[in-house]
């Protein structure tokens, strides 16, 4: 059976594993997390390209955020630095049959050190090997290139445009959807450096 077919609420029945990468951790979020995670995600840079991020994000969105997270449909994880340190979330949402989508966002400081792609990398990894979805999908505002590198980084093919709901300009704005399937992925893993021989 394939992720696309498994009922929505098979998140909650998962357990949210840890996942480790060179410099990260990737674990669910505990309520103890909150502040940390309102002062991380207030920030309308943040806000302004994800679908669901309020602006301003108080105290009580970050609660509420991580009472209702891994409830169904969907896969939350917190990115934290391997000293414990939070720096942002990432995870998978899941609507109808549609393969799972991808989402992420690192708080401001924590831009440009490479440290999305990495958790990025280890959610796709996670999806293909322990989840055996068939296709991921994602997307990105047109005018957020940053968020669309790191797509292109991680193997995401371009699949077309669109419009997203954001809540935190309360319209729809232009989207970029990309796409990567479980072929792609083993292409991109199986595919070593070649080796200077002499
Ligand atoms: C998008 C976001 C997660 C990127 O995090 P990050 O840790 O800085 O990303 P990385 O460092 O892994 O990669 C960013 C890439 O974008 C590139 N980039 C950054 N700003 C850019 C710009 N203005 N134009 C072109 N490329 C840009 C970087 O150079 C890097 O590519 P490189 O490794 O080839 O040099 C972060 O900016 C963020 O949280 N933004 C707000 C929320 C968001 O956009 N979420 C994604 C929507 S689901």
């Amino acid at each position: 059976m394939t992720l696309q077919e498994i009922p929505s609420q098979s998140f909650r029945e998962r357990s949210i594993p840890v996942l480790e990468t060179a410099r990260l951790v990737l674990r669910a979020p505990r309520l103890g997390d909150a502040k940390t995670v309102a002062s991380l995600a207030n920030d309308r840079r943040i806000a302004e390209n994800t679908a669901r991020i309020p602006h301003p994000y108080r105290l009580a969105d970050a609660e509420d955020f991580i009472a209702t997270a891994n409830l169904g449909g969907e896969a939350v994880f917190l990115i934290a630095l391997r000293n414990g340190a939070v720096i942002g979330a990432c995870g998978f949402t899941q609507v109808d049959r549609h393969p799972p989508e991808i989402g992420y966002w690192l708080g401001v400081k924590h831009w440009g050190k490479g440290y999305a792609t990495e958790a990025v990398r280890a959610m796709i990894d996670h999806a293909f090997t322990d989840l055996d979805c068939e296709a991921l999908q994602s997307s990105a505002r047109v005018t957020n290139p940053a968020s669309r590198r790191v797509l292109e980084k991680c193997g995401f093919q371009w699949t077309g445009a669109g419009l997203l709901r954001i809540r935190a300009i309360s319209s729809s704005a232009p989207i970029d959807r990309f796409r990567l399937d479980r072929g792609l992925w083993a292409s991109l893993k199986s595919w070593g450096n070649a080796k200077r021989v002499a």
